[in-house]
């Protein structure tokens, strides 16, 4: 059977295209799941694309993913730098998440430099851009096969 992934956005992911494009370029949110579809299609990943800009609602969806996916991508944006409950919720998760950033979140403002979450997920993309989605479904598929 096909493993079964998720992949989280945080807030303002939705406006793609739209937002700072000098950080984040210029795909739009539409393309950037018609992407990400196509690449785990191809490599016999069943996917789930998702976003939302509400904290509550992105736990809902790890406590889900328990027993509905067996890894999660995660890019939650700018909960990264302040949301313990999304760290809290991760942490109960025990199958392989990889934290995924557009920017590198090392070269802009101090407040992002800190991630709430990097040390409890299996590893991290950040700084290659829109394309660290496709990265970062290859390294799943690649953890989940065991063959990292
Ligand atoms: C981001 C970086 C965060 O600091 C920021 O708040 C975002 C996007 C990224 O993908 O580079 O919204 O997670």
């Amino acid at each position: 059977m096909n493993n079964k992934i998720i992949i989280i956005n945080g807030p303002n992911l939705n406006l793609l295209g739209e937002r700072e494009q000098s950080q984040y370029g210029t795909i739009t949110f539409k393309k950037l799941k018609e992407n990400c579809l196509s690449k785990s299609k191809e490599l016999g990943l069943s996917v789930e694309f998702t976003q939302s800009n509400v904290e509550g609602e992105i736990v809902n969806l790890i406590q889900d993913s328990i027993k509905k996916f067996d890894g999660i991508i995660i890019n939650a944006a700018a909960f990264t730098h302040t949301s313990v409950a999304i760290r809290d919720a991760l942490n109960i998760y025990k199958k392989p998440i990889i934290e995924l950033h557009i920017s590198n979140i090392f070269k802009r403002e101090e407040f992002r430099h800190k991630s709430l979450i990097s040390d409890i997920v299996s590893g991290g993309i950040f700084g290659l851009g829109a394309n660290g989605y496709i990265l970062a479904i290859i390294a799943m598929q690649k953890l989940l096969k065991n063959e990292n």
